[in-house]
């Protein structure tokens, strides 16, 4: 039998991929959720409209931190239209799990925090509809 989805996700929990800081990155940006106090900081090196690096740190409980590295593996190299372009559906796609009520800004906190940075980045303003209830 196959390794579950929950296995894939507590791997990723207990070893993150693309974890620390990225000291030459062209935008950084920290977000938490307020009902938990848990933190995701996305760093992005951009070059030419892509993302050449990209990293996170943070804590918290598993999904955030599993949503944070899965999401930060796949945009790695991937230009900023592609990133603008991720929404929910995308975090449960990767997450491939049912995520209840409770979960869902655990999921979404590091899509959250790497839309503020692309946006930030670019000077633009973020639509933060998709992340209010
Ligand atoms: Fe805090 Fe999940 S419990 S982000």
């Amino acid at each position: 039998m196959g390794e579950s989805q929950f296995d894939v996700i507590l791997d990723h929990y207990r070893n993150p991929r693309n974890y620390g800081e990225l000291s030459d990155a062209s935008v950084k940006v920290k977000d938490s959720n307020p009902l938990c106090g848990d933190v995701v900081e996305v760093y992005l090196k951009i070059n030419g409209g892509v993302v050449e690096k990209a990293s996170f740190r943070g804590h918290g409980c598993a999904i955030s931190q599993a949503s944070a590295s899965m999401l930060i593996e796949s945009i790695q190299g991937k230009s900023l239209d592609d990133v603008k372009a991720l929404d929910k559906g995308s975090v449960f796609e990767m997450l491939g799990i049912e995520v209840g009520p409770v979960r869902v800004k655990c999921a979404l906190l590091p899509l959250k925090a790497l839309k503020a940075a692309v946006y930030s980045y670019l000077g633009t303003k973020m639509d933060t509809r998709e992340f209010e209830e």
